[in-house]
């Protein structure tokens, strides 16, 4: 399979079969998911592999949210996956952007911490670095006939607790990876004509 049939092919799954991955397949998955580019190659991130049926259902209970007019939204299903991945990012550990004295410097978070730069603003690569460490693990997986879905409407805090993930970790998605009991059809996008625009913002021809 290439590129391009994975990325058409990628659905957001949210109902498994029970069967289990085999273990050459979950390490291919995964080592996808290192060969991902950070900033400054920093590779500011972990993933838990949980495969524990007690703690999947605890993380699938952490998966559950409210809209604003205080609808309840469960995601109880993202326990019936046969594992699931947790994305882990080192805040300090990541490449960091600011502004000082009119120069952009860029830094790891610790580093410029220590120096006392103290800039009130820091534009951490971070979620950009787990978001393509992720990406990377569902065009993997799609090749393998897996299916995945972003889950990132989670309590932080009680996800954190049950993981032991540390305070200074950022926490913000899990990723339930089986095989679908169905592809669904693909949700819509926007056309190429709305999103793209070429030498500057406003042109979009
Ligand atoms: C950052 C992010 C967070 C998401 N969080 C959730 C979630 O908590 N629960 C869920 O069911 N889907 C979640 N999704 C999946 C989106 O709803 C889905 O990607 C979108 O509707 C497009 O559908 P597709 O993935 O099948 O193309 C999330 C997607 C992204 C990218």
């Amino acid at each position: 399979m290439d590129v391009i049939e994975a990325i058409e092919k990628r659905r957001s799954i949210r109902q498994y079969k029970p069967d289990p991955i085999p273990e050459a397949v979950l390490e291919q998955v995964l080592s996808a998911v290192r060969l991902a580019p950070s900033g400054k190659n920093y590779q500011p991130w972990k993933f838990i592999v949980v495969r524990d049926a007690e703690m999947k259902k605890e993380i699938a209970a952490a998966c559950s949210w409210y809209t604003p007019f205080d609808r309840a939204v469960a995601q109880d299903w993202v326990a019936d996956a046969p594992v699931i991945v947790v994305a882990c990012g080192h805040i300090k550990e990541a490449a960091v952007k600011y502004y000082e004295d009119e120069r952009v410097i860029i830094a790891r978070r610790a580093t410029a911490d220590k120096e006392g730069a103290s800039p009130a603003d820091y534009e951490s690569t971070l979620p950009m670095d787990l978001a393509i460490a992720l990406d990377h693990l569902t065009l993997a997986a799609v090749e393998h006939g897996l299916g995945t879905c972003w889950v990132a409407g989670l309590d932080e805090q009680k996800l954190k607790a049950l993981l032991k993930i540390p305070e200074d970790v950022w926490a913000p998605v899990v990723m339930p990876l089986g095989y679908p009991v169905s592809w669904p059809n693909a949700t819509k996008r926007k056309p190429l004509e709305e999103i793209i625009a070429y030498e500057t913002y406003g042109v979009t021809t």
